[in-house]
């Protein structure tokens, strides 16, 4: 079968990494870049593709079967609104949209279209991650009851040069960073059914917020506290211990523990504990590793997007999954400024 023919729509940080992905992962290849800049158009040269300014001149010129979009995060809704509606399946970068309003809209796309969008999510595509919720489906860890997740990282004060990173809607630490951590909570412990939340941007004193706590409650009665900065030095962030991606270095950290009746775990250090009997804190417990092979997730998610594209699968984040993460988001920012608790 011939290679899906994945054009490649925004050429920053991430559309390199899905470029170079796109090189490594079977059954896809890049066919194009689209990206209004000369440094997009070095990224096609480079890798010997098309180059367009803009989407309309990809779509003009045919040639696609699918498309990354990995542009900033006010720009995903319409540029992704305008690839469905000329039959092409999309691969969206996170957030899905700036707010559940601009996500529902584009839900309607996919709907009226029938064409298939994947949100980046990409950590779901883990063999981790898969490792751990089957764990938890399969009950070993009993009934979730707590979880606990830092998302710490400093950006460099020239990360926000880029002026969409701090532009109220776009920007802030909650939709560029937190979003995953949701996510994968989302995924692992299951649907959040309230938020309280604190925000403050008040170390960069930027337009967006640069740190954000909150408590979650999920479906299941289950709990989570959260607290997240791009501000502040500690390497207690998923993507500073997990190795996925190849521009941050890895630590031997761990940044997300769940706690379930029988048993605990924490990610992306894999472990696993266990009380020797039936659990009691007087008791030493013995740490074991999810049982896993790892893998790119970045390669898993493009093949997947492939399978996906060619109808074989159906996607492992949904629309409805982006949305649902950026309602949480949302809860959380209107219970900072109200001081009250959000019912999602
Ligand atoms: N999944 C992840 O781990 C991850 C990591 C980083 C960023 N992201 C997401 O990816 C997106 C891009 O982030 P980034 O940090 O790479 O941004 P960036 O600013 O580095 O890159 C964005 C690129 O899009 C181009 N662009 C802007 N408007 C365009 C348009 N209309 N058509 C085509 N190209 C256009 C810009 O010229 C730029 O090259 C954001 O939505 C961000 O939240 C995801």
């Amino acid at each position: 079968m011939a290679d899906l023919r994945v054009a490649v729509i925004g050429a920053g940080i991430i559309g390199g990494t899905h470029i170079a992905t796109l090189g490594r992962s079977r059954g896809v290849a890049l066919c194009a870049v689209v990206d209004p800049t000369d440094a997009g158009a070095a990224q096609a040269a480079e890798q010997d593709v098309p180059h367009y300014r803009d989407v309309s001149d990809l779509l003009n010129a045919g040639g696609a079967d699918a498309a990354v979009v990995a542009t900033p995060n006010h720009t995903h809704v319409p540029i992704a609104t305008v690839l469905l509606r000329a039959g092409l399946p999309v691969l969206l970068e996170k957030p899905v949209a700036n707010s559940v309003a601009e996500g529902l809209e584009l839900q309607a796309v996919v709907e009226a279209t029938g064409v298939p969008l994947l949100v980046g999510h990409h950590r779901r595509h883990n063999p981790m991650v898969k490792a751990a919720r089957a764990a938890i489906a399969d009950g070993l860890f009993g009934t979730l009851v707590t979880a606990n997740v830092q998302a710490v990282m400093a950006k460099p004060a020239a990360y926000f040069d880029v002026k969409w990173r701090s532009q109220p809607g776009a920007g802030g630490v909650m939709a560029i960073n937190l979003i995953h951590e949701i996510d994968l909570l989302r995924h692992l412990f299951g649907e959040i059914s309230e938020a309280q939340g604190l925000v403050s941007g008040a170390v960069r004193g930027l337009e967006v917020e640069d740190s954000a706590a909150a408590i979650l409650t999920f479906a299941n009665g289950g709990i989570a506290s959260v607290v997240t900065t791009d501000a502040g030095c500690g390497p207690w962030t998923y993507d500073l211990g997990s190795g996925e991606s190849p521009r941050l270095p890895v630590h031997d950290i761990y940044a997300h523990s769940y706690a379930g009746t029988k048993a605990g775990m924490s990610l992306p250090d894999a472990a696993f504990w266990t009380h020797p009997g039936t659990p009691d804190w007087f008791d030493r417990m013995e740490r074991g590793t999810l049982d896993f092979a790892p893998a790119d997730p970045f390669v898993g998610q493009m093949e997947h997007f492939g399978a996906l594209a060619r109808g074989d699968t159906a996607p492992l984040v949904s629309c409805a999954d982006g949305i649902a993460n950026m309602a949480v988001i949302e809860a959380i920012r209107r219970s900072a400024e109200t001081g009250e608790r959000v019912r999602l």
